[in-house]
């Protein structure tokens, strides 16, 4: 199994229900193939995990990459795992400018990714969410 990581630029920012019929097609389009991962989401930018065998991960990006509702997409990481962070998460879905209560969005994510295992995740998730939260306010 692989884990890639990558980020991207929306072209426009995507309306929630652009978002809803991104996230059912990928819950429906990963499940089919074992991929699971986690689609953050702050202002125009997206950082995406996907986790699974090679050539579905592989795939599966390659598809992602192509869509025209974003673009500059950069992988920041892709490395051989032998566990998952995000198992049974077809697609795990945070959109930055979410506020739980009286929670700020970059604990949320600090919540969201405490059981990650993987330290490179962690630090990509927190460093994230540091940059976009301030601008969801
Ligand atoms: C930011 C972003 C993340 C996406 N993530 C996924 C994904 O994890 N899995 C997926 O199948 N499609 C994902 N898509 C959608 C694909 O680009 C593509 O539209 C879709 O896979 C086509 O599926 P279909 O042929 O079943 O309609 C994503 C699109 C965007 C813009």
């Amino acid at each position: 199994m692989i884990r890639l990581i990558y980020i991207s630029t929306a072209r426009t920012t995507l309306d929630s229900e652009t978002m809803a019929a991104i996230l059912a097609t990928s819950r429906r389009n990963n499940q089919a193939v074992d991929v699971t991962g986690l689609l953050l989401v702050g202002g125009r930018r997206f950082l995406q995990v996907l986790e699974g065998p090679e050539e579905a991960v592989m795939q599966t990006y390659e598809r992602i990459r192509r869509d025209d509702r974003h673009y500059a997409a950069v992988v920041l990481s892709r490395r051989a795992i032998e566990m998952r962070s995000f198992a049974g998460w077809a697609m795990g879905y945070q959109p930055a400018g979410t506020v739980h209560g009286d929670g700020e969005v970059a604990d949320d994510v600090a919540a969201m990714i405490a059981p990650i295992g993987d330290a490179v995740t962690q630090a990509y998730f927190a460093e994230f969410a540091r940059k976009h939260a301030a601008a969801a306010y």
